[in-house]
């Protein structure tokens, strides 16, 4: 009810300082035990009818919080307040960045929509690693954390494959689950990885370094075309990939309409996500799901704001869901209500 008030005060803000103002106030709240418990109390779902089971880790409702968030892992406690089932962090990169120059986040309120740049800003694997091990060892919290991983700007295509085996050193032994991100348009030439031979080099040494089977995904763009996609169902015959992330954000800027449309030529490079991404990206995944049999677990990515999308998405084949986009829309309640949404149509 009060989330509608509290987000046109934020929109006043430029969507970066919004970001930071509301996760310095959720901080805050977290700090207090009787805020916390209070806001606790009224977003998580506390029942135990949506938990689920994938790739060996235990989900106790199938909401998870999409990377780029909380890429640097520092506000978990916060966001476990707010009911996610799991938070993936990062990307996270083997070297701190500081990403685009600002501005590089932008928002299209008509259409629920967000076009960002950011280019894997992140304090770097180190110290990222230090934050999720001090975490560890002073709470018992059981939040399911992914960590996204990427390669420096500055690393050529060539060598991408060592940064992802750094990240995954440094990171293996803090987080539950691994996604391979080569699908976001903002660092030059990432795309290009989604290629066959480079995704297989990728996932070789990676698996190869995986003595303790730690389920490492790969997390897609919703612009490829059916080759590519097939060559990626392939790829999943021929080695072990764990599950997909489907899908990240996009370049297609069709699913603007009118002076959106002119709205975000202005805004000029980036990614597109929310709800006009929701169509594309669940296309690609029911593509996936096809081709793939059910055989591995898909992550849903893309434009999910409410429990009919999210019900769009189940039946298109995922697993479990990510919000990201909407979350900023729909505010803090958007776990709970999609998964009540989920309960009543069980
Ligand atoms: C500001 C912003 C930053 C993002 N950063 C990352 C990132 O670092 N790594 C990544 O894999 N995806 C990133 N994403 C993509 C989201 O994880 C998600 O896949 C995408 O936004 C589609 O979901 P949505 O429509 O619910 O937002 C970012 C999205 C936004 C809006």
């Amino acid at each position: 009810m009060l989330y509608p008030l509290l987000r046109n005060s934020l929109f006043m803000l430029p969507p970066e300082t919004a970001h930071q103002v509301s996760m310095k106030g959720l901080q805050l709240a977290h700090s207090l035990p009787m805020i916390k418990h209070q806001l606790a109390n009224r977003f998580q779902y506390h029942e135990t009818n949506l938990a689920k089971t994938c790739f060996g880790l235990h989900f106790p409702n199938p909401i998870g919080l999409a990377a780029g968030f909380d890429k640097n892992a520092s506000y978990l406690d916060e966001l476990e307040m707010l009911g996610f089932g799991f938070v993936e962090i990062g990307t996270v990169t083997p070297k701190p960045q500081a990403g685009n120059s600002t501005p590089r986040l932008f928002r299209i309120p008509d259409q629920k929509a967000l076009i960002n740049r950011m280019g894997f800003n992140n304090d770097g694997v180190e110290i990222i690693a230090k934050r999720l091990k001090e975490r560890k060892e002073k709470s018992n919290s059981k939040l399911i954390v992914g960590g996204n991983i990427g390669k420096n700007k500055v690393t050529e295509n060539n060598d991408a494959w060592i940064d992802y085996c750094t990240n995954f050193k440094v990171l293996e032994n803090v987080v539950d689950y691994f996604v391979v991100n080569v699908s976001s348009p903002n660092t030059p030439g990432l795309r290009a990885l989604q290629e066959k031979e480079s995704l297989r080099k990728i996932f070789a040494e990676l698996q190869n370094l995986n003595k303790n089977n730690k389920p490492i995904l790969l997390k897609i763009a919703p612009d490829l075309e059916p080759s590519a996609l097939d060559d990626i169902i392939e790829l999943t015959n021929e080695i072990k990939i764990d599950g997909l992330v489907a899908t990240n954000t996009t370049l297609d800027r069709s699913g603007l309409k009118g002076l959106n449309m002119e709205r975000a030529i202005k805004i000029g490079a980036g990614g597109l996500s929310g709800q006009p991404l929701l169509e594309k990206s669940t296309g690609i995944l029911n593509y996936l799901h096809h081709g793939i049999g059910g055989r591995i677990p898909i992550i849903a990515s893309g434009g999910i704001f409410n429990g009919a999308d999210a019900q769009a998405k189940i039946n298109a084949g995922a697993a479990l869901l990510q919000v990201w986009t909407g979350f900023i829309y729909e505010g803090p309640s958007i776990v709970k209500n999609i998964c009540q949404s989920l309960s009543a149509n069980k």
